[in-house]
């Protein structure tokens, strides 16, 4: 299991060259299963949970190559709707192939994806939406078997609570539907609209993309198109958070500001200097030691849960306490214990932690137990006296390309050690 061994104390300086977004890239990929002419996504990131879902949609019978960040499918060739447990439990958002295969082929089976270190992280609604637009659905033995005869047909969907898979899943259920579906309650995150925008690329008709209402007019048909993937609004967000831990000046390119502005200002509450460029952020934190910042995360535009950890993790050396609340996961504070053992002062109550930085961390063993508890363990390491040695990385293998060389790029000591 490779570990990293990291050389904490530095402050880091430089750029850092931004990938595609893997919660974009996902979506995408799933929605080249709508497209009756071959289909070519570019930007799209080198990770393991991208190859994981290209070998379930080549399980499909779809033709699909993926090389140099760039993916090209023909689904003309898909001769089987059955997405299994083998793949699917590896990599949850294998749920998101239900919707599109539904919508073009009146039929699917896709294993249910199970639960994830950060809670249970059901598919329900995903479900209740599909079965709005007249799908029938089983769920038996781990798999959902959902079944329509015809075509779906557009109808009224409203969330019980913000979801981004489900979104994602009705919104590519709908544009084949006959007829108009409402969306309400729809999640409004960055990797939403680039969904929304490809397929209005496809020839879908969608209003309302942005806000939390959208209006789908099905069609008949989609066509492929050339799509690149919008910048990771998370990966910006961790690079620039390694710039506020160590003191640092690290300046994130081909990335959008637009995508992260409520991180941006904590940041900046923090008493880093952000300067906003039209595809660049620079985050200089002048060799200071932030002022710590307390925040609930909440659906996009607010505070992002895929930061939380990362932003605890500066406030752990930070001046003063902050409390953090998580309101999307029941469990996603698995990195608490981690970082008290490098001296962090973290008291939890629920889904409350109360954060008293420390004027410095101390290396020690830890272990990676989710893709983001992963980064924030990485980022007290490189603000932490010592050498730590961070463990089970292949979680953090999923959500960052080439991250030892990107942060080798501006001067953290960090290498990787495979057992
Ligand atoms: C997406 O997960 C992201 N993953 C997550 O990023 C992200 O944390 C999450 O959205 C929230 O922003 C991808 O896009 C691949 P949800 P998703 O459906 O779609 C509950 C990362 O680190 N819920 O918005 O699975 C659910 O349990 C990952 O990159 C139901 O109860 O999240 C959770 O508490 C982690 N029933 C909340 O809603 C449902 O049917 C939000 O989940 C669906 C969701």
């Amino acid at each position: 299991m490779d570990k990293f061994l990291i050389q904490g104390g530095h402050r880091l300086n430089g750029e850092v060259r931004i990938s595609g977004a893997k919660n974009a890239a996902l979506p995408l990929i799933a929605a080249t299963i709508l497209a009756n002419t071959p289909i070519t996504i570019t930007n799209v990131p080198n990770l393991k949970d991208v190859n994981t879902l290209v070998k379930l949609i080549a399980g499909l019978g779809i033709t699909i190559s993926y090389d140099d960040s760039q993916v090209q499918a023909d689904a003309s060739t898909l001769n089987n709707q059955f997405a299994p447990y083998e793949l699917v439990k590896t990599m949850r958002a294998s749920i998101l192939v239900l919707g599109p295969l539904l919508a073009r082929y009146g039929e699917a089976k896709v294993s249910l994806p199970g639960g994830c270190a950060i809670g249970s992280r059901p598919v329900d609604q995903h479900l209740k939406a599909l079965e709005a637009l007249g799908a029938s659905i089983e769920v038996e033995n781990g798999y959902v078997h959902a079944k329509v005869d015809g075509r779906l047909k557009g109808g009224e969907v409203i969330f019980d609570m913000v979801t981004v898979g489900g979104t994602e899943n009705i919104l590519m259920a709908a544009v084949l539907a006959d007829g108009i579906t409402t969306i309400r309650n729809a999640a409004r995150e960055p990797e939403i609209t680039d969904l929304a925008n490809m397929l209005v690329k496809m020839g879908a008709l969608i209003d309302g993309i942005d806000t939390d209402t959208l209006v789908v007019t099905g069609v008949e048909n989609l066509q492929g198109c050339e799509y690149a993937v919008v910048a990771d609004r998370i990966e910006t967000g961790s690079y620039l958070a390694a710039a506020a831990i160590t003191g640092g000046c690290i300046r994130t390119t081909h990335t959008d500001p637009a995508l992260l502005e409520s991180v941006l200002e904590k940041f900046e509450e923090m008493g880093a200097e952000v300067t906003r460029g039209e595809n660049w952020i620079e985050l200089d934190m002048q060799g200071k030691r932030p002022k710590a910042v307390s925040f609930r995360t909440l659906p996009h535009p607010e505070f992002p849960t895929d930061m939380q950890a990362q932003v605890m993790a500066v406030n752990t050396i930070a001046r003063g306490f902050s409390t953090i609340s998580e309101t999307i996961f029941e469990n996603r504070f698995m990195h608490v214990p981690e970082l008290s053992r490098m001296g962090a002062n973290i008291q939890v109550e629920g889904n409350d932690a109360v954060v008293t930085g420390v004027e410095k961390l101390s290396a020690a063993p830890v272990m990676a137990t989710d893709l983001r508890a992963s980064f924030s363990l990485v980022l007290a390491a490189l603000a932490a006296e010592g050498e730590t040695l961070v463990d089970r990385i292949y979680h953090i293998d999923r959500g960052y390309e080439n991250i030892e060389a990107k942060l080798q790029g501006i001067g953290a000591k960090i290498q990787r050690i495979s057992e």
